[in-house]
Formats: C-alpha cells, sequence, structure tokens
C-alpha cells in the first residue's frame, strides 16, 4: 500500500513541476485542443480583424459563425459587450474576440506624443502614461493597443515622426520597453492590462524623402544596428504582439518578408506573440508590384508568418483555397491561430471576455497630474537670454499665437478619443493661475496655424506694445504630422513667421513656445525671441505644464530626442553619423565667399555652403535654468578584454541657483573598426535632480557586448581597438577617454 501511495505522490509533484515548468504548458494544451476541433473556416476567422461598424447585422452574423476573430476601433462599452456576447455564446466554439484601438499617447487623459515623451528621457513618464492609457481604454473593453510605435526616424518632414520616440535607437528601446510594461501592467490577464503591439515591423522611418509609405533601401546591417534594437527590445520586455509596416525593405514588402518575420522575429528572437499586418498592407502587397492579385498576397503573407489580416480580406477571401489545393500547408495557418488564441487566453478572454462598465473611469486626478508632468518633462528649453521664468517686475504680458487657445491641437497626431473640452491651454491656464498677478492681453494674431489671413497680426501687434513681455505660442497643428502627414518644408506654417517679424519689431521681450509634431526649421525665428521653449504637443495638460514652466514652478529639463536640422536641405541629418574621409572641418560658407572668385578650394570637405555642417540643435540638447558642469570622465581601466566590463564615471554639479533635473549621457565611439563606424553613438543615460550647488558622480558600466556592431556577414562584433567615451549633456559636447578593448 505504501509504495502505491508514494508513487502516487511522486505522479502529482511530477505533474505539478511539469505544469510549474512551463506555466503556460496549460495554456497550449487548450490552445492545442481548441484547433483539434476546429474547421478551416473557423480558423480563418481568428486570422480576420474587421473595424467596428457597431451592431451591424452582418458583422453580427460573421461574429457568429467564428469567422471574426478581432475588431478594432469600436469603443461603446455596451456594442463591445454585445458583440462579445454573441461570440462567446452563440458561436460554435466561444472564442471570445479581442477588440483593438490605437491608443498611442493616452485615451481620454491624453500625454504628450511620443516624440515629446521621449524628450523627457524618463522611462517612467512613458510608463505612467500608458499605464494610465491601459486603465482608461481598457474600461471600454479595449484590450489591445497598437502601440509603441519604435520606428528609429532620422527625418523631420516624416508625418509619423511624432509618433516615434526619435532617432536613436538605444532611447527607443527604453522608452519603447517602458511603454509595452505600462500597457501590459503586471499581470496580461488583469481587466485594466492591454496587449501592447510593437510597430512598425520594420524599417518603417526609413521612408525616402520623409514621405510616409516609401520605399527604404536599408542594408541589412544598418536594419540591425539602428531599425531592429527597439523591436528586440521590445520582445525582450514582452510585448504581446507586432504589426508590420507597410513600406518594403529593400523591395521586400513588410507583410511579404519572410525573413525578417520568420528568420529574425520568431527564429532569431524566438518570438511567440501574434503578428498583424497593418491596415490592409497584405493585399497592397499587389500595390507594391510584389504580388499578381490578392491571392498570392494571401499567400505570400501568410508563408511570411503575417498571423492577423487587419481589414485586407486576403486571407477570408482566399486563404481556405490556398490550404485546400496544397499551395499553403494548413500548419501555417494553425500556427497563426496558435499565436492568435496564445494572446487572447493571455488577456484572461476565456475566463473573462466582458467588460465591467465603469463610471468615472476618465481623468482621475492622479491621471491628469501625471500627464501634466510629462508635459513638464517633455518640454525642451532652446534659448533663454535670461529670460525665462517670467520676473515678477513684468506687470502686462501678452499671450499671442494660433496655439496659445488651441485645446484640438494641442493633443497632437493619433488622439481620436481625446476630448477638448478637457484639454487646459497655455492661455486658460495662465489666466487661471496667474491672472490676478499679471494683467493679460490676449490677441491670436493668427486663427490657426496655416492662417494665410495677416489682418489678426496688427492686433496681436497693439496687444505686445502695450505689454511687458510677448508669450508666443506657434507651431503646428495636429493635422500636420502623424499617418500620411509629411510636410516638404518644415518652417512654421502659414503667417507664423511673419507675426513673430513684426512682434520682434515692437523691441519688447519675446518667449517663443512652439507645439509641433516635429522638428522645424525655425533658425530665424529663435534670433528673433529671447527664449525659446520646445513643448512638441503636449496633451491633456500642456497649459497648467507651459504655465509652470514659464513662470519658474517648474524647471525644464527635456532634451532633444531628434536632431533638429537648420533647413530641411540637410536633411538626413542626425548625431550618430560616420566620420567620412573629410569630415566638416575649415569650410567657407556661401555667406562669406568672395565676390569674383576663381574656381578654388571652399574647404573639400563635407559641408553645404549654404549651412555648414552642423544641424540647428543637435540630439541630446537642452538648457535649464540652472547650469551644470561636467568634470573630466574617468575610467576604470585603459585597457579591457572582451569579457570583462570597464566604468566610466563622471562628477556633474549644479552650478547654477535653481534645483533641476539633468540628463546624463553616456556616449561611446569605435575608432577604427572593420567597417566605419558613427562618430558617437549613445550607450547610455541618467536623469539625476541636484539642488543648487550640489554635485553628484554618475557612473556607467560598459561591456564589449554594447559596443559592438553587426558586420556585412550578418554577425553582432566588437573588434579590438580604441573606443572613445564622453559623459556629457548632448551628442556634441565634451572631451572624450579612450580605452582599448584587447
Ligand atoms: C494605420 C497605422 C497603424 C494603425 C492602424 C490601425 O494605418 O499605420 O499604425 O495602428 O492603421 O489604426
Amino acid at each position: 500500500m505504501f509504495k502505491f501511495k508514494s508513487l502516487f505522490l511522486l505522479l502529482i509533484i511530477a505533474t505539478l513541476c511539469f505544469q510549474c515548468k512551463s506555466p503556460n504548458s496549460s495554456v497550449e494544451t487548450k490552445i492545442d485542443k481548441l484547433i483539434s476541433e476546429m474547421t478551416i473556416e473557423e480558423k480563418i476567422g481568428q486570422m480576420n480583424q474587421l473595424t467596428g461598424l457597431g451592431l451591424n447585422d452582418d458583422m453580427k452574423a460573421q461574429i457568429k459563425n467564428g469567422t471574426v476573430g478581432s475588431i478594432l476601433n469600436e469603443v461603446d462599452v455596451n456594442i463591445v459587450n454585445e458583440l462579445q456576447r454573441i461570440a462567446v455564446e452563440e458561436s460554435r466554439l466561444g472564442i471570445p474576440l479581442i477588440f483593438g484601438r490605437d491608443v498611442i499617447h493616452g485615451y481620454k487623459t491624453i500625454f504628450p506624443i511620443p516624440l515629446g515623451q521621449a524628450a523627457s528621457w524618463n522611462p517612467k513618464v512613458a510608463e505612467i502614461g500608458a499605464r494610465i492609457a491601459a486603465q482608461e481604454a481598457s474600461s471600454v473593453g479595449i484590450r489591445w493597443t497598437f502601440a509603441p510605435m519604435v520606428d528609429v526616424t532620422r527625418d523631420p518632414r516624416w508625418g509619423r515622426i511624432a509618433e516615434s520616440c526619435g532617432e536613436d535607437p538605444y532611447l527607443t528601446s527604453i522608452m519603447g520597453a517602458a511603454m509595452v510594461k505600462g500597457f501590459q501592467g503586471d499581470k496580461m490577464s488583469d481587466a485594466s492590462s492591454i496587449a501592447a503591439c510593437a510597430k512598425h515591423f520594420a524599417g518603417y522611418g526609413a521612408a525616402e524623402a520623409g514621405k510616409d509609405y516609401n520605399t527604404t533601401w536599408i542594408p541589412e546591417m544598418l536594419l540591425r544596428d539602428v531599425f531592429l534594437p527597439p523591436f528586440k527590445a521590445a520582445v525582450d520586455a514582452g510585448a504581446a504582439s507586432f504589426m508590420c509596416s507597410f513600406n518594403d525593405i529593400n523591395g521586400v514588402p513588410s507583410s511579404a518578408n519572410k525573413h525578417l518575420n520568420v528568420d529574425i522575429l520568431r527564429n532569431e528572437w524566438k518570438y511567440d506573440g501574434l503578428l498583424v499586418s497593418d491596415w490592409g498592407s497584405i493585399e497592397q502587397i499587389e500595390d507594391h508590384g510584389a504580388a499578381e492579385n490578392l491571392k498570392e498576397a494571401a499567400e505570400k503573407a501568410i508563408t511570411a508568418g503575417v498571423d492577423m489580416d487587419m481589414m485586407g480580406f486576403a486571407y477570408n477571401y482566399h486563404l481556405k483555397e490556398l490550404v485546400n489545393s496544397g499551395k499553403v500547408s494548413e500548419d501555417l495557418v494553425d500556427n497563426a491561430v496558435r499565436n492568435i488564441l496564445r494572446i487572447k487566453f493571455r488577456l484572461g478572454l476565456f475566463e473573462n471576455p466582458y467588460t465591467k462598465v465603469q463610471k468615472d473611469a476618465f481623468y482621475k486626478p492622479e491621471a491628469l497630474e501625471a500627464a501634466k508632468n510629462a508635459a513638464i518633462e517633455s518640454a525642451v528649453l532652446l534659448k533663454n537670454n535670461s529670460l525665462l521664468p517670467i520676473d515678477k517686475k513684468f506687470k502686462t504680458i501678452a499671450v499671442v499665437g494660433p496655439l496659445a487657445d488651441a485645446a484640438l491641437e494641442q493633443f497632437g497626431t493619433w488622439s481620436f478619443d481625446a476630448e477638448p473640452a478637457h484639454a487646459i491651454t497655455p492661455l486658460a491656464a495662465i489666466k487661471q493661475m496667474y491672472g490676478k498677478e499679471y494683467k493679460i492681453i490676449a490677441e491670436p494674431g493668427l486663427v490657426f496655424s496655416r492662417d494665410s489671413n495677416a489682418t489678426g497680426i496688427t492686433k496681436a501687434v497693439a496687444a505686445a506694445r502695450k505689454a511687458d513681455v510677448v508669450l508666443v505660442f506657434a507651431g503646428e497643428e495636429a493635422i500636420l504630422s502623424g499617418e500620411a502627414h509629411c510636410r516638404a518644408d518644415i518652417s512654421l506654417p502659414g503667417l507664423q513667421n511673419q507675426l513673430i517679424a513684426e512682434l520682434k519689431k515692437t523691441g519688447k521681450p519675446i518667449v517663443l513656445v512652439v507645439m509641433a509634431g516635429r522638428p522645424l526649421t525655425i533658425e530665424k525665428q529663435i534670433s528673433e525671441s529671447d527664449a525659446v521653449l520646445y513643448a512638441f504637443h503636449g496633451g491633456t495638460m500642456a497649459g497648467p505644464a507651459l504655465a509652470d514652466l514659464i513662470f519658474g514652478k517648474a524647471v525644464p529639463s527635456g532634451k532633444l530626442p531628434v536632431t533638429f536640422p537648420r533647413m530641411v536641405g540637410q536633411i538626413p541629418v542626425y548625431y550618430a553619423h560616420k566620420n567620412t574621409g573629410r569630415p566638416g572641418t575649415n569650410f567657407v560658407t556661401i555667406d562669406k565667399i568672395p565676390i569674383g572668385v576663381f574656381q578654388t578650394s571652399l574647404g573639400n570637405t563635407s559641408f553645404h555652403l549654404d549651412a555648414g555642417d552642423k544641424p540647428m540643435y543637435p540630439f541630446g540638447f537642452g538648457l535649464s535654468y540652472t547650469t551644470f558642469s561636467y568634470s573630466k570622465v574617468k575610467l576604470s581601466a585603459k585597457k579591457m578584454d572582451a569579457k570583462a566590463k570597464i566604468t566610466a564615471e563622471c562628477t556633474i554639479t549644479n552650478t547654477g541657483k535653481m534645483e533641476a533635473k539633468e540628463i546624463v549621457q553616456l556616449y561611446v565611439r569605435d575608432v577604427a573598426a572593420s567597417l566605419a563606424r558613427p562618430i558617437r553613438e549613445l550607450k547610455g543615460f541618467e536623469k539625476i535632480t541636484l539642488k543648487a550647488g550640489e554635485s553628484k558622480t554618475v557612473k556607467f558600466e560598459i561591456a564589449a557586448d554594447q559596443i559592438g556592431f553587426w558586420n556585412l556577414e550578418n554577425k553582432y562584433i566588437t573588434e579590438p581597438g580604441e573606443f572613445r567615451v564622453w559623459i556629457s549633456k548632448d551628442s556634441q559636447s565634451g572631451e572624450p577617454v579612450s580605452f582599448r578593448l584587447e
């Protein structure tokens, strides 16, 4: 008897171990069982994502037939629950739907656009923003967001730079991973967690001419060095899904790119999440000219590992025939369905498919406070002739410009569910918070950013003449950035430049506050202003945040996540560029060329006659109301072998009068390698707070595997030789110290 008992006990323990060893084994077992029961129509149904049409009868019938796996853009919780009820209680297998929505930088409480959040260099800002977005969106039944967008881009003409975290793979990786964490929470099955979606896989930000959807030419080593790392970081952060990009890479549309989606994403990175196409991107394989028809597009996409077809109907119309004809193995369909069911199990949708209707889920005080803080940390001080913060000696303040009181515009792009009535504009905040201390005169001068009607400028100038200081809120309407909203001229739209020039003539001190979805070419406007605060699009609480910054309740700490060109002709211009054989030095610019000079050297180095070789502001640049000094960098060794690590440290001192934050940046350069490497690459950063006079020593560890690169054989290598290290306030400052990797 005893033997039998101990055997039984052993069996129990073994089963439990097996269970706990692979916690998902029970999910995989359930998935396998479900798949074994599904018809081919039901399998293909799971791979079909449709946009919400309310309680449309045809939609309800499709759900009942089990031929819809996901719905996007339905945000009426009662409709969500009713459609879910049909799926769960009326379809044959009761597989729940997953409801998706672009909750990119907030659902109702809107945070700064991701480019602005990246300027905070604070992953907590991104994580908290995503967490609040998830809490608000999940309250209406959204359990899948199509974010974070982790496309690196070096082209501010591209409208979607607004949704990106800028030009650097390391910063984008850190911020993107933080957003994944925020969206998905500690447990994906919590009702307030929503599945993240790393997008757009991949290389979308390299669109030629900064024109959306345009072709890209990306050598694999550049793809792996620059464009893929943030996606790998999203995998490591546990992103539940990925989305294909619209572009082709070297002629292969991403939705048909087996090397990208299978070799790299599945086989190299061992990714088991869901890969969804972008809107119609499977169908567009034909438009790319990479498929004869929708059927061939479907075949290419399923072969390239795309699990779900967002509004493309390719799978719906052709996959069954492709499987029945033997052109496509049903195993490929089963794999796709497996990935789809897995995300639904992980979200707990089988156990809890319905959404509990909540009251006042939106705009909670703590959400608004977090959004205000995010907007404060996202603003970058570009210039300050001691005008900011506003001195109490000023009694009358003119608030002008088309963005001073434009609630809708300060949300920025991808803010479908935002409500202007809940936004606080800069003018409203300044009146509310400082209307008693100062006389405020408000005159927009222009009605909207593209306004070409100059009649209002006279009034704005008149207001300025009556004031002691002028606050100009300029920039772009929200619609001028985002998807398919690219600009070939990235100066201030409309007559804003004329407005600023007229204001300048009054001789009054000018604070220029820019709210935009991209870097703008505003060199002249900056020269006409005494202080410039770049706020990107700051979201619901942009007003109170900017008021605190302008009047000194908060101190600017943001740093640029993207290079600001002097003129559009410099693009692409970015900090991590190669040195070239003739780096831009001792050149003569166009205004310095003597008249009648014969064909002579103007400096045979890499520069533009009419722009020089430097941008307006470099990546990582940002001022404060205080100043900081950086000590010489100290290294723990002068030599390092490939297995060791080296520590670099620097002491930063707040040499001014105000407590402030400083973003300390670590850059490394591989001085001589088998391939020319960038003159600097960001390898670390730390945001510190220092009281006036306080010092702090910041230390960074550098390991060999952080400073390698992908070579022509598609291998990640770190080669011996000299490496230079900077710890600096931006990507152009500081003195390097060297070490040798043995
Ligand atoms: C759009 C975008 C993508 C978005 C999707 C759903 O075209 O490219 O980022 O998530 O469609 O709205």
